[in-house]
């Protein structure tokens, strides 16, 4: 099992971080800044109180840093607020001095001849801010867009919005690099209470369902959110198909099977369902995908 850190008594810093899902503040931890996340408000299960985001974000980076993607560094901790002890996710700052996260719909909004604004997630739309954009090589760019397609289809992300990934500019040589990926809070279905998980384990249909149909992406094809099954199986986009196979070869379900099973706070039936779901959900969307793909270049 993992250490499991408590960060009630760590020197705080007055940074402050935006986000909608659930408070946060930074600490200083063994000299290096970490922003601790808070258990986010279960919005749309009324039975549960907190949600389980903070094991999605700490599971949801594990498994990017498994696959070799630079992601933030995570720690599941506690934290004790007027003697409650909450488990919250530490999150690496991946700041300095000098450099600062811009997000993507920041670079998206320099788009000055389209009408759409920033933080619109139309895929012609985003496309189109690769080719455009002056900023950072367009190749890369897109290559880790369609990366972390693949990634946040295996691991259920439904909201990679344009302000969920971004690049990292250092104000003094104008240069901007891709930035590590943060906020996974969003997979892994983080609002499945315990009743939610034992009728997903125990019934196809629940399941089927959470494979194919929910969670959509953020990302929209004409107006209506992208279904990660339906888009990567028509193997239409070229660069969705070659992620497909870059990615495809580095997830080693053995490996996340050991990363959910170290996973500190979790019960035995939350460890299964989570284990369930990432290997389904490789084997029938990622797998699936790749085997037609395979088989269309031999026709
Ligand atoms: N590891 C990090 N280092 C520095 N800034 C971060 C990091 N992770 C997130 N942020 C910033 O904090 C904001 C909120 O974090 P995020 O994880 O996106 O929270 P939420 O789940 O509430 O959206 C992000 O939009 C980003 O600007
Ligand atoms: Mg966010």
């Amino acid at each position: 099992m993992k250490e499991v850190i408590d960060f009630t008594n760590f020197k705080k810093r007055n940074k402050a971080y935006a986000g909608a899902n659930g408070n946060k503040i930074s600490v200083i931890y063994e000299g290096e800044q970490y922003m601790l996340k808070f258990p986010a408000q279960a919005r749309l299960n009324k039975d549960m109180s907190y949600s389980n985001s903070c094991f999605s974000e700490y599971l949801g980076c594990q498994i990017y840093e498994s696959i070799g993607i630079p992601v933030q560094k995570t720690l599941l901790g506690t934290y004790t607020v007027k003697g409650k002890k909450k488990i919250v996710v530490a999150c690496g700052d991946f700041t300095k001095p000098g450099v600062t996260l811009q997000d993507f719909a920041s670079l998206k909004n320099q788009m000055i001849d389209s009408e759409r604004n920033g933080y619109g997630t139309e895929l012609s739309d985003i496309l189109y801010t690769f080719e455009e954009q002056t900023a950072v090589d367009s190749v890369i760019l897109s290559e880790r867009f369609w990366d972390m397609f693949i990634v946040d289809a295996l691991i259920g992300n439904w909201d990679r919005h344009n302000g969920n990934w971004g690049f990292l500019y250092d104000s003094v040589s104008d240069e901007m690099t891709l930035a590590p990926v943060f906020d996974c809070g969003s997979s892994l279905y983080p609002q499945a209470d315990e009743t939610i998980m034992k009728a997903v384990l125990e019934d196809e249909g629940e399941r089927n369902h959470r494979i194919y149909n929910i969670p959509t992406s953020a990302i929209m094809k004409d107006g209506k959110k992208i279904r990660y099954f339906d888009f990567i199986s028509s193997l239409k986009n070229e660069d969705c198909n070659r992620a497909l196979i870059r990615i495809l070869p580095k997830i080693d379900m053995e490996r996340i099977r050991v990363i959910i099973r170290e996973t500190p706070f979790m019960s035995e039936l939350q460890k299964q369902f989570y284990e369930t779901m990432l290997s389904e959900r490789k084997a029938r969307i990622l797998d699936f995908s790749h085997k037609a793909l395979m088989n269309q270049d031999i026709h």
